[in-house]
């Protein structure tokens, strides 16, 4: 599947995650449409998505820690990688992100959890292979209309929605001499969810290219740093392609992720 650019970079400011959700079933077409994208955008091998619609409570249920609980969604979608590949956290991220970005563009609110829900409940729900691991999952639905009381002290009353300016983020060619790709394809970065939102992605930029890093690896809260990263790597290419760029992911050692290095349109 190819990457649906314009709908995607629409999707990525509207998306915020929340965490109540409207009890209400979601259509049999709207269900089509997640379980086709899940099997369709499948650009790495060795990660992948799987819409889940039974009982996705006994997957979060339980959930503690600084969030709460996710509550009332009916479905859910799991993210899996494969173990043995080195660069299975970007992956798994990349590609999750794009299944939630479809999401949004659907109308629907999804949540990225990575720390608090059960991975082997989810597992068994799914089926997983030998080396295979659910990192995340999302519930995905209608969410209530108004942003609950729990849910504004969980954001921290939308503190943690907030971002970091792009200044804090960048080093390498300076922002006058940015090609004009690069401006929109940050920003997508730069909004982009993270764990507790910590933000922990980097930005090199030469004059056709991003490379993304990971600022330490200090504080884990049991999510890769890396899978945030994926989740940013996906921003750049879809604002990249809606700015007329193609370019090529070459995945890095620690603590470099990956470079986007342009092939064509830049
Ligand atoms: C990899 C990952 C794991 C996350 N894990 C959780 C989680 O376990 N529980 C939760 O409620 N939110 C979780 N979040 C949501 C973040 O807290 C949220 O994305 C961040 O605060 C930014 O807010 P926003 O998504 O509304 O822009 C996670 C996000 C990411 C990207």
């Amino acid at each position: 599947m190819e990457i649906p650019f314009s709908r995607w970079h629409a999707a990525i400011p509207l998306r915020r995650s929340r965490r109540s959700y409207d009890s209400a079933a979601l259509e049999p077409d709207q269900l089509d449409q997640l379980r086709t994208v899940c099997g369709e955008f499948r650009p790495f091998p060795q990660a992948r998505a799987e819409l889940v619609t039974e009982s996705p409570d006994r997957i979060f249920r339980g959930a503690v820690g600084p969030y709460g609980k996710i509550k009332g969604a009916r479905a859910l979608i799991a993210f899996i990688g494969d173990m043995d590949d080195p660069y299975v956290q970007e992956k798994v991220g990349y590609i999750g992100e794009a299944v939630i970005l479809e999401a949004m563009a659907m109308g629907l609110a999804t949540c990225w959890v990575g720390g608090f829900f059960r991975p082997k409940v989810a597992a068994s729900v799914v089926g997983v292979g030998k080396n295979e691991r659910v990192l995340a999952v999302t519930p995905v639905g209608r969410a209530v209309e108004n942003v609950t009381r729990e849910e504004r002290i969980m954001t921290g009353f939308g503190r943690n929605h907030r971002r970091k300016p792009l200044a804090e983020l960048v080093t390498g060619v300076a922002q006058p001499d940015w090609p004009q790709w690069v401006k929109p394809a940050l920003e997508a970065a730069r909004i982009a969810p993270s764990a507790i939102n910590r933000q922990p992605w980097r930005f090199y930029v030469e004059p056709h290219s991003i490379t993304v890093s990971v600022d330490n690896s200090r504080f884990s809260f049991g999510v890769s740093k890396r899978l945030d990263c994926g989740i940013a790597m996906l921003h750049i290419e879809v604002a990249a392609l809606d700015a007329g760029v193609q370019g090529r992911w070459e995945f890095l050692e620690a603590p470099g992720v990956a470079r986007f290095a342009v092939e064509s349109g830049g």
